[in-house]
């Protein structure tokens, strides 16, 4: 039987390496989400289409997540282990907006929704599809770290987290104060527009840490192998698309030339090969719910970060954030569980 790789972010930078990796390394299927599916031409050109289907995925909109998953589930080919074929579900996708905050029609950050929330919903609705040993893999980074120099050189200072439901509201305080950045003004903390979205990305990633780290420990997973990646600095990639014209340009053009010079600096090649050989493919050992960086070694977290019980409480509060609809299936969502939930900005 072939297996089947599930990729959320493979249109662009490290998905679209992966993706490229597993067609090269393996005959198995991959089923990508894509937010515009018939846009996705560099995916279609790395996979052969005969094994390559993509389906459309937001990973910020809760209703486009559990209908992706209702959709996945309907592909997956039940294995003599009578798990299902899932043999790996890489959760990739990952935005730095750095405009003004946007919520979901839920209400919930942006960034916190499509980077962290989505992959949780996604992964839960999967798991008792995994294939016995199956890798699953958030993506985290660096910026979550006070510590990390190279972050904190682009305007990064950590993570900044109490909770998920104050991270759900772009907030460091579990308070109920849903103001966006216009009625906050310039100021909140010494930290101005840029710097807050650069937090909310920052704490996003914390949660990619946690999402692994949490989930390794239920019964649920047991069999599979977690692991939240660090594909350390890529410059090159899409991530930079929010940025101004001159950092744009360093960020395609120059820093790309770092990777041979400056430690924790990477590509989307790489990157990829270490997350398709190292832990898809098993080619690294690692303790399942461990952070691993694309050289192979453990990846420095904040300690924070490593707090295995902060990391529980996350995931449990994040399912009643987006709570799994009644079945696995294709259905109209339940109600939001953030009550009065602000309009989505646009901005
Ligand atoms: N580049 C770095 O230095 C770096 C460092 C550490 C961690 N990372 C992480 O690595 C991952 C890949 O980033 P990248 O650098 O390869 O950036 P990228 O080239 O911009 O790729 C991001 C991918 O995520 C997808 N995506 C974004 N928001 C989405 C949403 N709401 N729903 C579905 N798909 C969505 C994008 O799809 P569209 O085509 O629809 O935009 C794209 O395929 C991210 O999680 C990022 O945080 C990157």
């Amino acid at each position: 039987m072939t297996c089947l790789h599930v990729l959320t972010g493979a249109t662009s930078g490290l998905g679209l390496a992966a993706a490229r990796r597993l067609a090269e390394r393996t005959g198995d299927r991959i089923l990508v989400g894509a937010r515009a599916p018939d846009r996705a031409v560099a995916l279609r050109a790395a996979v052969p289409a005969d094994r390559l289907e993509i389906l459309p995925l937001d990973t910020g909109s809760r209703r486009s997540v559990h209908a992706f998953v209702a959709e996945a589930r309907a592909r997956v080919r039940a294995g003599e282990s009578g798990r299902g074929d899932v043999a790996s579900v890489l959760c990739i996708a990952g935005a730095q907006a750095l405009g003004p905050q946007e919520f979901t029609e839920d209400g919930i950050d942006a960034v916190f929704a499509a980077n962290a929330l989505g992959h949780v919903a996604l992964v839960d609705g999967l798991r008792d599809l995994l294939a016995p040993g199956a890798a699953v893999v958030t993506t985290g980074s660096g910026t979550h770290d006070p510590a990390n120099r190279l972050a904190a050189r682009a305007g990064f200072r950590g993570a900044v987290y109490r909770d998920a439901r104050a991270a759900a509201l772009g907030r460091d305080s579990a308070g109920d104060d849903r103001a966006g950045d216009d009625e906050m003004g310039e100021e909140d903390g010494g930290r101005d527009a840029l710097g807050r979205a650069l937090d909310r990305y920052a704490t996003s990633k914390l949660c990619a840490i946690y999402h692994a780290a949490a989930a390794s420990g239920e019964p649920g997973f047991a069999g599979a192998r977690l692991a939240c990646f660090d594909p350390g600095l890529m410059p090159g990639t899409g991530l930079a698309r929010d940025r101004g014209p001159t950092l744009r340009f360093a960020w395609r053009r120059v820093m790309p030339l770092l990777r041979h010079a400056v430690e924790g600096v990477s590509s989307a090649e790489r990157s990829a090969r270490a997350l398709v050989d190292g832990l898809v493919l098993g080619g690294m050992t690692f303790a399942s719910g461990d952070c691993v960086e694309f050289t192979g070694r453990p990846a420095p977290i904040s300690a924070q970060a490593a707090d295995r019980a902060a990391a529980a409480r996350f995931l449990a509060e994040a399912r009643t954030l987006w709570p799994a609809p009644p079945a696995m299936e294709a259905g109209p969502p339940s109600a939001s569980p953030l009550p009065s939930a602000p309009r989505l900005r646009t901005g």
